[in-house]
């Protein structure tokens, strides 16, 4: 089985510090051999949650927006790499509009009591959170991670790490962070590994 990854650019920066992260993530998957996916996520029409409970009827969202392209990568793919920055203190708006879109996997969870994901597929999902913040301190990225956690865990994700490096903030800052690049592809090559 070829695993495949999914790669979401959240920032607003088009070759930003989370994009590169992504690059050198995507460029570590497919040396373990694995078909990648990158999406960049600004450039989709992602409208946010609307709380209209619909998806508290079949677990489906009614929005007729590129979202809908989204979800079946999401709930299919082996393994998902969300790469996004700190923006006030927590994730950039493009993921959390993006994560509160899986409200219809919580509604399915919870209200329906159902799976959002296969069995087979459940047991070998990937997870990778990679960010970058502009501040000096290492503690800035825990707001962002427990909405990261929940990420996860809506798409039933349970094996996740994080790669998130702070006091990056200009325009590919990244490049000069000793072992960034290593770290990412590392990462990445995990993602994208073959399954136990
Ligand atoms: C609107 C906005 C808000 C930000 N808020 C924070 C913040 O609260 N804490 C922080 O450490 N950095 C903050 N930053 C800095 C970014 O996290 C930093 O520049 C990061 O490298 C951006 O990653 P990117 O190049 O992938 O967009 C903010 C940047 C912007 C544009």
């Amino acid at each position: 089985m070829q695993i495949r990854v999914l790669g979401l650019a959240c920032s607003p920066r088009r070759g930003g510090n989370t994009e590169i992260m992504l690059d050198w993530a995507l460029s570590g998957a497919k040396l373990s051999k694995a078909a990648v996916k990158k999406i960049v996520v600004p450039e989709l029409n992602v409208n946010p949650c609307r709380a209209c409970n619909a998806c508290f009827k079949e677990g489906k969202c009614v929005q007729d927006d590129d979202m809908q392209l989204l979800y079946p990568d999401l709930v299919e793919y082996e393994g998902i790499v969300l790469a996004a920055p700190i923006f006030s203190m927590n994730l950039a708006a493009q993921a959390k509009i993006l994560i509160d879109r899986l409200q219809r996997f919580w509604a399915l969870k919870y209200v329906l009591k159902e799976n959002v994901t296969k069995d087979e597929a459940r047991r070998v999902r990937r997870g990778l959170w990679l960010s970058a913040a502009g501040m000096k301190k290492n503690d800035v990225f825990d707001p962002a991670m427990k909405t990261v956690k929940y990420f996860f865990a809506m798409l039933e994700i349970s094996d996740y790490r994080s790669v998130t490096y702070c006091g990056v903030d200009e325009k590919g800052a990244i490049r000069d962070v000793p072992g960034a690049k290593e770290a990412c592809m590392e990462a990445g090559g995990w993602v994208g590994g073959p399954r136990g």
